[in-house]
């Protein structure tokens, strides 16, 4: 079966590496995708928005299934305009794909199914929300761009004048576009946070197993959000019984909700949580795989993913058994100096072969790019160095000495990814 993933990230060559490995792949594309697709993919210069082309190529290609990774193009209605045509589509449809694309909606999802979340108010016009942090001397808040902002769209403020600011930026100098048309204030929580995912097939949700992100760029979760900066899996933050608890009080009542709605969830569910002193509480969802989760994750599942998608999309999870690796994986990501503000590109890239022969390494690349013979940096987020071992220990030990290997100018890297496991452990 020919297949095609939208998208070029550090995500979507983690989705591709693991498909390669399915013996019903026949023919695999990238749109665009990158140079570490292309070593087992053919990438088309296609970009992730442009769905004429898009739906010409998959239609000129015999392609049976197209995986959309990103969440703009499925915010923008890709899986709707391309099921419509008769293809099958991994990726949820537009109405479904508002619960990332809009967070407001999300909080209204959740409270009409009592899914335990911090306590929002949602602002359209700046001074509004500039007297509601003045008049209720909030001071502690965590301000968020509405719409689709890469990851970068909230602001964990202290005090007054970091909230006073963040409004500014988002609805005043409007630097996240009409993405920022409306914030959310939220109540602060606290507590390890954690990623699940699920494959949700309409009726079955299929939990992975437990990741973690790190947000922010700098050592300590210091520092402004980015996309990621490194994640791990599994996390002993959650035990079995909270990955229970969090299907039964999230996931269920959240599709349940949606369904109600009239709209049917097929494809990756993620929630944001923080396990808070009065439980699991949903930061946010995403309505596809995270970027980095999924290179650690792809790392260590052993079941097919191309019969874990086809199952997904025909509404039969029931038949499909997710195997792990049960060692755990971890990934840390080689970023451009600057970043999550502005950087530069162009650069060098060198060091990548000598990190895998190391072994049980992957290299992942998210923001790279080829010129003539030579791999430059080409993005914020340019590889996620991934690898696995015995422990969690082992595999941060393997990431980190591959990292030693691999150069570029001004690259930047978190030292400390998987912090709060090492210190359980
Ligand atoms: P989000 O994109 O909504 O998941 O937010 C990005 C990051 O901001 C999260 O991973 C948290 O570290 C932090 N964050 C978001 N919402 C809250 C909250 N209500 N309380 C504390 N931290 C938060
Ligand atoms: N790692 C967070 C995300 O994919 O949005």
């Amino acid at each position: 079966m020919n297949v095609a993933i939208i998208g070029s990230g550090g995500r979507e060559h983690a989705i591709a590496w693991k498909l390669k490995q399915s013996p019903q792949v026949g023919k695999l594309y990238a749109l665009p995708g990158n140079p570490g697709i292309a070593e087992g993919a053919e990438c088309v210069p296609i970009g992730v928005m442009d769905f004429a082309r898009i739906e010409q190529f998959v239609r000129e290609n015999e392609i049976a299934l197209v995986i959309i990774g990103p969440e703009d193009p499925l915010a923008a209605g890709l899986a709707d305009q391309l099921s419509a045509r008769g293809v099958k589509v991994f990726g949820p449809s537009k109405s479904a794909a508002r619960l990332e694309a809009d967070k407001w909606f999300a909080k209204e999802v959740m409270r009409q199914q009592a899914v335990p979340t911090a306590e929002a108010r949602s602002f359209t016009d700046a001074k509004a929300a500039e007297e509601y942090i003045r008049t209720r001397g909030v001071g502690r808040c965590v301000v968020k761009a509405t719409g689709l902002a890469k990851g970068k769209g909230v602001t964990v403020c202290y005090r007054e004048s970091d909230a006073l600011e963040a409004i500014g930026r988002i609805m005043r100098d409007k630097v996240f576009g009409s993405a920022g048309e409306r914030v959310v204030i939220e109540e602060m929580l606290s507590g390890p946070e954690c990623s699940m995912l699920a494959f949700v097939d309409g009726s079955n949700i299929y939990m992975m197993e437990p990741a973690q992100d790190h947000k922010p760029v700098d050592d300590g979760d210091t520092g402004p959000m980015t996309g990621g900066m490194g994640a791990y899996t599994p996390t002993p933050v959650l035990d079995d019984r909270t990955i229970v608890q969090i299907e039964r009080d999230v996931f269920v009542p959240v599709l349940d909700g949606l369904r109600r709605d009239g709209i049917d969830y097929r494809g990756v569910l993620y929630a944001g949580l923080m396990l808070t002193a009065a439980g699991p509480k949903v930061l946010e969802f995403n309505v596809r795989f995270g970027d980095p989760e999924t290179q650690p994750l792809m790392m260590r599942l052993q079941t097919d993913l191309l019969e874990v998608m086809l199952a997904t999309i025909d509404g039969r999870l029931d038949q499909v058994e997710l195997r792990w690796d049960r060692r755990p994986a971890l990934c840390v990501i080689a970023a451009s100096g600057g970043y999550p503000g502005a950087y530069q590109t162009g650069q060098e890239i060198t060091g990548i072969a000598d990190a895998e022969a190391l072994g049980d390494v992957k290299v992942f690349h998210s923001g790279t790019a080829r010129r003539g013979d030579t791999l430059v940096t080409d993005g914020g987020r340019v590889l996620a160095v991934t690898a696995i071992g015995d422990t969690i220990a082992a595999a941060r030990k393997r990431a980190y000495a591959a990292m030693d290997k691999v150069h570029f100018n001004n690259m930047h890297y978190r030292r400390d990814i998987a912090h709060q496991a090492i210190r359980r452990a």
